[in-house]
């Protein structure tokens, strides 16, 4: 499984330790950025991992910025990206199970690393339970073609 990973300079350093998580287990990754702490505009990020998701290249993203609310707003433009927030590992459990969701996004002023790396683990390891909930991805889809207004 490939991920592609993503910060601004805010979320540089826990992107690190979500790094030596990956590299520590059987998992492949790109990293799409940033390389320093140095001041970047975390839409730049988000389209990067969106688009690397999107496209197939990379199975999931995870991105973190000073509160993960501008990734995912941003990555949640691209069509077919479900991205969502996460602040626990129940949320993380539910946005596979429930949502589909592709991207996790994080906040690194809003969670510490011992935090984050088990939200990712259960990101990452939870499948999507089907069932009902294939309706409701069928209804966003069509809210993203603009089909049920
Ligand atoms: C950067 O200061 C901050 O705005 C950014 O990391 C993020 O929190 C935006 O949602």
């Amino acid at each position: 499984m490939k991920i592609a990973l993503g910060s601004d300079h805010a979320g540089f350093s826990l992107k690190e330790n979500v790094i030596e998580y990956i590299e520590a287990s059987a998992l492949t990754y790109i990293d799409h950025g940033v390389f320093s702490e140095d001041s970047a505009d975390y839409p730049d990020i988000a389209a990067s991992v969106a688009q690397a998701v999107q496209s197939g290249e990379s199975e999931y993203g995870i991105l973190i910025c000073g509160t993960g609310i501008g990734m995912a707003i941003a990555a949640n433009k691209y069509q077919g990206i479900r991205a969502a927030l996460c602040g626990e590992a129940y949320s993380a459990k539910c946005a596979r199970e429930h949502n589909d969701a592709n991207i996790l996004t994080m906040g690194s002023r809003v969670i510490g690393s011992g935090l984050v790396l088990s939200i990712v683990d259960v990101f990452l390891n939870t499948s999507f339970a089907g069932g009902r909930h294939n309706n409701r991805l069928h209804k966003i889809s069509l809210l993203e073609n603009d089909k049920m207004n």
